[in-house]
């Protein structure tokens, strides 16, 4: 084993790569080159993508696309999406044409609530500890002033504290569950600073209270952080039509379409090896939108998943109905999102993005969001349940493949359209290349 490096943070920029490369890479000289190739040096964007983490040798792209014609609200969008999934822009744009001629999208908030919690352990009566918080309730809401009277000019701020008995899971421990409102930010460095304030007051204030014995003032604080988990931050988003409107571009009747969207939907709520696909099709959407708006993808993955387990079972997220002859198709979601803070005001790309999707709010980001995924996973089900996903999937897929092969311009439009008619598979296309190329 070689050594470990000391002070690596504290390396310029090139010694680093050289470090790097020279220690984990076949050609240094190569590698030197493929990062270099990716820095940006005629503006100021380097220096921005340098400061946001640590250690940045390079920038990593992904391809930011546009899907088109959504209409939310009776509003016409147009999506910023980030995402390298050959299939994910094509079939978004696809389900936003058809629900373009069929009324649209109607997206609507639920609840803004985020939340955040105080770890800690208690030695003691509860009853005390209960009083206890009572009297001190003010003093943390009073001592964190300094950190929400910004944010409460605006209208948001600390909605509750409560006090949360958890001993019967885990042995002394109780937590103060804290729920906020962050209007159009995020609100993680909001809560987290509040939360830590929270922590040291209820610390300081059971030290010198005499409720407690001394074995009692000592609490223990383990943690404050926010919680990814918002089941009270949803957006919701619906798609409806009469079922005879269902006209697919397949030979499949409207009323069969219908049926076996529903059905599809009945087998993730049973199976959640489908389950985990079917949703993993809506965060395609989500993830790709949440991306190019500057927004933290995983906290929303970690949230949505939770949500889609919240009966103690992994389900869809979307459900379908037909009444009356009316087909219904809608999702309900936790996307904690902002449109202020975080990379929003710094990422040039971001802030396209924003401007593209008309500066929203974060509510309104939301039910776009919330879109996003509805129209992807219809885009999903209405392959699988009729063409199968590897028609579509494969077609987009191709240039990947062609790329792969080093097909040249003119190639790849030959190609491209010899595969108009035949079936695109790995094999299929290398086989068409090597016969155009005469080997
Ligand atoms: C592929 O990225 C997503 C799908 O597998 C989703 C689904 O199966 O519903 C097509």
């Amino acid at each position: 084993m070689t050594d470990p490096i000391v002070g690596f943070s504290k390396l310029s920029k090139q010694k680093k790569i050289e470090w790097v490369a020279q220690r984990y890479t076949h050609n240094p000289i190569e590698t030197k080159k493929i990062l270099e190739r990716y820095w940006n040096t005629e503006n100021e964007v380097q220096k921005l993508h340098d400061e946001f983490i640590e250690n940045t040798i390079t920038n990593y792209y992904l391809p930011l696309g546009i899907a088109p014609n959504f209409l939310i609200n009776n509003i016409l969008y147009a999506l910023p999406m980030a995402i390298e999934e050959s299939s994910v822009v094509a079939a978004a744009s696809k389900a936003a044409k058809f629900w373009l001629d069929r009324g649209g999208f109607k997206s609507e908030i639920i609840g803004t609530e985020k939340i955040g919690q105080v770890h800690f352990m208690y030695y003691g009566d509860p009853t005390k500890l209960e009083e206890f918080f009572k009297a001190v309730y003010h003093k943390l809401v009073k001592d964190a002033k300094p950190l929400t009277k910004n944010m409460e000019k605006r209208g948001g701020g600390i909605s509750n504290i409560e006090l949360r008995n958890k001993t019967t899971e885990l042995k002394y421990y109780y937590q103060l569950h804290c729920t906020f409102e962050t209007l159009d930010a995020m609100g993680a460095n909001f809560i987290n600073s509040c939360l830590e304030q929270f922590a040291l007051t209820f610390k300081n204030e059971a030290q010198k209270s005499a409720l407690f014995t001394e074995k009692e003032k000592k609490i223990e604080i383990v943690m404050s952080i926010l919680s990814n988990y918002v089941p009270n931050c949803i957006a919701r988003a619906e798609v409806n039509c009469a079922v005879e409107d269902l006209k697919m571009n397949t030979a499949i009747p409207p009323r069969e379409f219908a049926n076996n969207i529903l059905r599809a939907i009945d087998i993730a709520n049973v199976e959640p090896h489908r389950a985990v696909t079917h949703n993993k099709g809506i965060m395609n959407g989500i993830d790709a939108v949440v991306l190019a708006t500057g927004n933290d993808f995983r906290a929303v993955e970690a949230g949505v998943h939770a949500y889609a387990s919240k009966d103690g079972k992994y389900k869809s997220l979307t459900k379908a109905s037909i009444e009356n002859g009316i087909f219904k198709f809608w999702i309900e979601i936790p996307l904690a999102l902002g449109t202020v803070g975080g990379l929003t005001n710094l990422h040039p790309l971001v802030k396209l993005a924003l401007e593209i999707l008309q500066q929203p709010t974060a509510k309104e980001l939301m039910q776009i969001v919330a879109v996003a995924g509805l129209a992807q996973n219809f885009a999903a089900l209405s392959s699988l349940v009729t063409t199968g996903i590897q028609e579509g999937h494969m077609k987009m897929h191709l240039l990947n493949i062609l790329n792969q092969l080093g097909a040249t311009a003119t190639e790849k439009d030959e190609l491209i359209t010899y595969f108009k008619n035949h079936t695109v598979t790995h094999g299929a296309v290398a086989e068409a290349f090597e016969k155009l190329r005469g080997s």
